[in-house]
């Protein structure tokens, strides 16, 4: 395999630095192109101390400091800089490890100069999959998912063709509150909601898990990345996350892909796709782990997963709508501006009065913004009310 040299925007949160393990053990196959971040300056000065990128994007402000300690580097800014930063011809592969809408810029840049993407950020492909998946294909660009459902869907899929396929089973842990009952939804402070019981992430997507959201986004980035419609999506319960999806195909077989809870196994797989390199983590014991269990979702104590089923029907700018108007919600949450319960207020009360506007089936882009623009805008004024 031919040494791949990689950019990793977000390197500093937990994506980010789990990819910077799996490419220090492989120093051979992967090599750090770029580093890209926003304000962790600390960390991401120590980074580039380890790795010695040739491109380096933050926030502004933190440029010029840092381009005085290290004259080689090419400097970036965070905030538009990204898509000249993964253009950039000695990078094949860009990991979207960046949380939030500010990943959508970036990831069609870097479909546009037809570079293998590993997209562990949903959020771009919830907003405006269908748009980024056609600049995929007419560039000649690769997507090999890093959030470990989609990951686990692409193994399993495996090139087959799309009619062999009968359903997609998306495996759920539950996130912090599965067994919480919903009567105590309502006095759930900020750390009862971060303390994930399988996965140690970020602070918006542990909260996201919690609400089931994520599970929701994950339904409509599966549609994005392998062309499903809602009915192919089933969301199942598995609180041991050892199995991370399923394929069911017409003949009524199922592939899953199992492995340790560890999010370096897909990111190394995206990484070095086609090849299988040596585990990064564990390895699975049948014996010790006894069972696995599945059980429905609960859509009455969780109803941002109905609601996902719901938009990801609509289409359109719905997307957009809903993700934007979570980011305010599960931001004013871990401010302690919410209640958990007001979450799905906020999001639910958002999306409902963008039902009453007119909409596009087909939008483009800017259609894309400025649904993203009027969602938070209304978003903000409903948690101002509700607070
Ligand atoms: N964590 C997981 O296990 C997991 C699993 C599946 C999918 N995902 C998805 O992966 C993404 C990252 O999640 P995470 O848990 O790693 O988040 P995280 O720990 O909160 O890290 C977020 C990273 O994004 C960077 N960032 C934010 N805005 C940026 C910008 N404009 N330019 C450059 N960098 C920017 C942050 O930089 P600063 O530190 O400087 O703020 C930080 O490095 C999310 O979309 C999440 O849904 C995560």
């Amino acid at each position: 395999m031919k040494k791949r040299r990689i950019a990793v925007l977000g390197s500093t949160g937990s994506i980010g630095m789990n990819t910077l393990r799996v490419i220090t053990r492989h120093p051979g196959h992967f090599e750090v192109a770029a580093l890209a971040a926003c304000n962790s300056v600390r960390v991401l000065e120590r980074q580039i101390r380890a790795y010695r990128p040739k491109y380096v994007a933050i926030a502004r402000e933190h440029i010029a400091p840092l381009e005085k300690k290290f004259p080689a580097i090419r400097f970036f800014d965070a905030a538009g800089g990204l898509e000249a930063l993964v253009a950039q011809k000695d990078i094949d592969v860009v990991v979207i490890a960046m949380t939030g809408a500010g990943a959508l810029a970036p990831f069609l840049a870097a479909a546009r100069a037809g570079k293998i993407i590993a997209p562990a950020n949903k959020e771009a492909l919830v907003m405006a999959g269908d748009i980024l998946m056609g600049a995929v294909r007419r560039h000649g660009a690769r997507v090999i998912p890093v959030d470990s459902e989609q990951s686990a869907i692409f193994q399993c899929l495996d090139g087959r063709p799309a009619e062999d396929l009968y359903k997609v089973h998306l495996t759920a842990s539950g996130g912090a509150l599965l067994d919480v009952p919903l009567s105590r939804h309502d006095r759930l402070s900020v750390r009862d909601v971060l303390a994930h019981p399988r996965w140690k992430m970020g602070a918006k997507i542990t909260v996201d898990s919690a609400t089931l959201m994520n599970k929701g986004f994950e339904v409509i980035e599966a549609q994005r990345l392998f062309g499903l419609v809602p009915r192919m999506i089933d969301v199942v319960i598995h609180p041991e996350a050892i199995i991370h999806s399923m394929v069911e195909f017409r003949d009524g077989s199922i592939l899953a892909q199992l492995s340790v809870t560890d999010m370096r196994l897909p990111i190394q797989y995206a990484l070095g796709y086609p090849a299988r390199l040596p585990a990064p983590a564990g390895r699975l014991d049948f014996v010790r782990l006894g069972k696995l269990t599945f059980a429905r979702p609960d859509v009455r104590a969780f109803p941002l997963l109905a609601l996902a089923f719901e938009v990801s029907r609509a289409g359109g700018v719905l997307p957009a709508v809903l993700n934007a108007a979570d980011e305010v919600a599960v931001s004013a949450f871990l401010q302690g501006r919410i209640k958990f319960t007001g979450i799905h207020r906020i999001v639910a009360a958002t999306v409902s009065a963008h039902r009453g506007l007119p909409s596009c089936r087909k939008p483009d882009l800017k259609d894309i913004e400025q649904a993203d623009a009027w969602a938070r805008a209304k978003a903000t004024e409903i948690l101002e009310r509700i607070r």
